[in-house]
């Protein structure tokens, strides 16, 4: 049984960061897309598209519910998973992962229809209900063709991009991971790059022994589609010398692709989620030491992503090329 929607699971809560369109509009997350359709106009449901699934609950509990809202709920919250698996073919892909295990959204915010009270044990557990009936729906007809995925790009310079998407999906040669000093995985960005690269990353990531901050280390992609995985630790804000450790983080990584004859790579934000730190500077101090380091290193052509779920983040990418 997987009994709660975090860490390498985490893809199976409504809050994981996956773009999906529903009914004509442009979600971040699951989460926005099922409180929008609690509205009864379209200019309300457009308030929710840029929103976070936090940001997106509260707001969902202040609208005028439409008036048959409990008759077409589960219907509403069954079409809107249906779209974010069916729209991102690799959440499919790691669903049918979970094999035959029952999946229980547990929760410690007594959600008892949606989810199941972890303490109590008591709830309806009508959203780990419609994974698995969806999860059998895949088994039996396959998977739905996947869709292109990045919704956003932008190409300030001939080598640097900027994109509104997962990273684990990233076509780049080499990806970068903001993880932690362990190199053994965790949530947000760490936990789906492990989640899409399989066991075996974590596996040679033992090998190091850990990794300081502003440090990076090196392995295979495995299961991603990037032929390398870079792991630097960035910052936990407001730690000591948090700037100039972000950018030895952006340094190490591009020195150590360089090393590797590595020609694309695709940057998180890094340290800009847990690490708390502020997006604006982190942005900013990402932006200038890409530029700086292909600057300095103009005989070595390093094509460059900036990657990222967080919708605020990518028009700050975008601002510090204005
Ligand atoms: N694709 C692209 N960007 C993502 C993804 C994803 N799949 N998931 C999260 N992000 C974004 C976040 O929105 C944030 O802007 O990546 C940025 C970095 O967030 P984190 O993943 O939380 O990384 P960081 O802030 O560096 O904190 C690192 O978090 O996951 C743990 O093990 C990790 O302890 C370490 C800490």
């Amino acid at each position: 049984m997987i009994e709660q929607f975090r860490e390498e699971y985490s893809f199976l809560s409504n809050f994981y960061p996956a773009v999906l369109t529903f009914e004509g509009k442009t979600y971040l997350n699951s989460e926005a897309a099922y409180q929008a359709a609690k509205c009864v106009d379209e200019s309300e449901k457009e308030q929710f598209t840029g929103l976070t699934a936090d940001e997106s609950k509260r707001l969902g509990g202040k609208v005028a519910l439409r008036s048959d809202w409990d008759e077409v709920k589960q219907d509403v919250m069954r079409a809107v998973v249906y779209a974010k698996f069916t729209q991102n073919r690799y959440l499919a892909e790691w669903l049918l992962k979970t094999g035959e295990r029952y999946l229980q959204e547990g929760n410690r915010w007594n959600d008892t229809f949606w989810g199941v009270n972890i303490k109590t044990g008591e709830g309806e557990n009508h959203l780990g209900k419609i994974l698995m009936s969806l999860r059998e729906e895949f088994r039996k007809s396959g998977l739905p063709e996947s869709t292109d995925y990045y919704l956003y790009k932008a190409q300030p310079t001939e080598h640097i991009r900027i994109l509104f998407g997962d990273i684990t999906q990233s076509d780049a040669a080499c990806i970068v991971n903001p993880a932690n000093k362990t190199l053994l995985g965790g949530g947000g960005a760490d936990g789906a790059i492990h989640m899409a690269a399989g066991r075996e990353l974590r596996e040679e990531c033992r090998k190091f022994g850990g990794c300081n901050t502003g440090e990076a280390k090196i392995t295979k992609g495995y299961a991603l589609k990037a032929d390398f995985v870079i792991h630097t630790v960035g910052p936990h804000y407001p730690e000591e010398n948090a700037p100039a450790l972000l950018e030895q983080s952006y340094r190490n990584s591009l020195d150590l692709a360089k090393q590797h004859r590595i020609g694309s790579i695709a940057f998180p934000a890094i340290s800009t989620g847990k690490y708390s730190y502020p997006k604006k500077e982190a942005v900013e101090i990402a932006v200038k030491t890409v530029l700086a380091w292909q600057a300095e290193n103009s005989d070595y052509v390093m094509d460059v992503a900036f990657i990222t779920t967080d919708l605020g983040i990518y028009r700050l990418f975008c601002e510090q090329f204005d």
